[in-house]
């Protein structure tokens, strides 16, 4: 993690976050904010990600979670304190200091139980995976996701799969996956063209060329394939 990273902790998203979780993903998906990071949708789709009522919805789904990665910045209000007059009956000055924390979300991430057919084993789909573009690059994503996947050993302990939608020319993406301990289990699905118009996402290429591939990870190996797990991270998780 770069030196300027600074330490987060986690939580689940509540019906608060969403003016600030829908920005958020969508400042990390598309448009011009999103080429600030080091991967984008960008030149394959814009307009929105995802609708605010989609993502109330998986908020409040008893089988998902919206995952945020937070930190807190620190800033100084000038307060004036009361004045006592001294002996000499001269004012002593005002006295500055009260310090209001703001939460400030860096990052997001949907895990959601999923059973693919009658009789068939459950699986955990993760999604909306989403660092702010400016804070890329520091290790953020990589820990948001390790946590997601934590959170899923704990709440969901008799599923051991996890898997994903990529789209499949989003070769460096999927390549970070695959350091992260993800493999193709080679699945295809064309892109959900039904989604498009709920979520306001317009194609910028064929939608044959937003075709997706799945990818997947056993849950029962080690968390962080990287091994890159950083110690300074303060984890206050509530399930
Ligand atoms: C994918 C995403 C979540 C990763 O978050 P992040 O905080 O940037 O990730 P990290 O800092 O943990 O890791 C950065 C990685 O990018 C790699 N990287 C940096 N610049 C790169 C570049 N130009 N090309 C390829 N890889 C690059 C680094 O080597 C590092 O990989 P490593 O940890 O295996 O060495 C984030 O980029 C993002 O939100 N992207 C936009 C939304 C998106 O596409 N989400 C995934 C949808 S499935």
């Amino acid at each position: 993690m770069s030196p300027t990273t600074p330490n987060f902790s986690f939580r689940v998203a509540t019906l608060e976050d969403i003016p600030i979780v829908h920005p958020l993903i969508e400042s990390a998906y598309s448009g011009d904010e999103s080429r600030l990071g080091w991967t984008t949708a960008a030149h394959l789709m814009a307009g929105n990600r995802i609708d605010e009522a989609s993502l109330l919805a998986k908020i409040t789904d008893p089988n998902s979670a919206i995952l945020l990665a937070t930190t807190t910045a620190k800033t100084s209000n000038t307060s004036v304190t009361e004045r006592t007059p001294t002996a000499a009956g001269t004012q002593p000055p005002p006295v500055a200091t009260q310090q209001k924390t703001d939460e400030v979300v860096l990052a997001c991430c949907e895990v959601a139980l999923c059973r693919e057919g009658e009789g068939e084993a459950k699986t955990i789909s993760l999604g909306l995976l989403a660092v702010s573009p400016r804070r890329q690059g520091g290790g953020i994503g990589r820990a948001m996701l390790a946590h997601a996947e934590d959170y899923c050993r704990r709440r969901w302990a008799d599923v051991d799969r996890i898997n994903m939608h990529v789209v499949a020319s989003r070769a460096e993406l999927i390549a970070w996956y695959v350091r992260r301990g993800y493999r193709s289990n080679g699945e295809e699905h064309p892109f959900p063209a039904e989604e498009l118009e709920r979520s306001g996402t317009v194609p910028l290429v064929p939608l044959e060329e937003l075709r997706l591939v799945v990818l997947e990870k056993d849950l029962t190996e080690c968390a962080g394939a990287d091994g890159k797990r950083d110690s300074r991270q303060v984890e206050r998780v509530s399930l």
